[in-house]
């Protein structure tokens, strides 16, 4: 039997990287499985999802339109009847100073990666509350952790997201919903593709080489640890913040 046999779960950014190897994982394990994005999924990712999960469905939505956030919670409880789990994995990278970066900039970021994760998790935690049960897994990142150069608008969007989460554990916790967060490193994905471009090489080179493994991470391997969470296997861990990022936090070794 499958770790997720008889859960149903939410899965935002499920076209693309992390959050479409979510999907695919927790398909695997016998969910059924709803994703939602703004954009189409990419190649026959999705054809993958549903082979593994017949019955799952993929929504078009944006995550910062509460309108429509709403209304795809209740599609998808309509469907599958309840929602035993949710990835906030939509999310966009965001570069610039305080000092350069645009206003509108830096409310696109956070509203994708901050309001948006808060608005999906308000309408969902609604009915995991009333039924006693829950897992939500939100995707911060360790730039949430740390600052890094040119980040503001991401570095405190994510900041955000690991402080949602731990706000979402002490309200939820007392009635069965358990909230974590998991903080990647460098994962390859159509998000950090751009560091391959050749100007930008030297810094994917410096990023991925402060990884204490030696490389940067696969979705695969964020999508384990997401479908960990999930499971019942995780009952006990609630409020956690939680790297997936090859010893990145751990530290830097200072002789090469
Ligand atoms: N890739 C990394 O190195 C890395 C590291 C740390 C954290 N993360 C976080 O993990 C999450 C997934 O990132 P990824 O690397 O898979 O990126 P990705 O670009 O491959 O996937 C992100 C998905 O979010 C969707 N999205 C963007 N804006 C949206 C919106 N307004 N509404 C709904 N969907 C929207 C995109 O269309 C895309 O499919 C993000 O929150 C990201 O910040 C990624």
């Amino acid at each position: 039997m499958g770790r997720m046999q008889g859960k149903a779960v939410l899965i935002t950014g499920a076209a693309s990287g992390i959050g479409a190897a979510c999907a695919l994982r927790c398909a695997r394990e016998g969910a059924q499985v709803a994703g939602m994005d703004v954009a189409s999924p990419a190649g026959d990712g999705w054809s993958q999802v549903e082979k593994a999960a017949p019955g799952a469905m993929f929504v078009t939505a944006d995550v910062r339109d509460e309108a429509a956030v709403e209304a795809v919670v209740g599609q998808v409880c309509e469907r599958f009847g309840a929602i035993d789990g949710l990835v906030n994995a939509a999310g966009v990278a965001g570069i610039g100073s305080a000092a350069d970066l645009d206003v509108a900039e830096w409310d696109r970021v956070m509203d994708i990666n901050l309001k948006g994760s808060f608005l999906v998790s308000r309408h969902v935690v609604r009915g995991m509350a009333a039924r006693g049960s829950g897992s939500i897994v939100n995707l911060a990142s360790v730039e949430g952790l740390e600052g890094a150069d040119a980040s503001v608008a991401y570095n405190v969007s994510k900041g955000g997201v690991v402080q949602l989460t731990r706000s979402l554990a002490v309200d939820y916790g007392k009635v069965g919903v358990r909230v974590n967060t998991l903080c990647p490193g460098f994962i390859e994905t159509p998000m950090t593709e751009m560091l391959n471009q050749e100007a930008l090489k030297a810094i994917r080179d410096r990023f991925v080489a402060m990884h204490l493994l030696g490389r940067g991470g696969k979705p695969e391997e964020v999508a384990n640890v997401a479908l960990f969470l999930l499971s019942d296997e995780a009952s006990f861990v609630h409020g956690a913040t939680i790297t997936v990022d090859g010893g990145f936090m751990a530290g830097r070794s200072l002789t090469g």
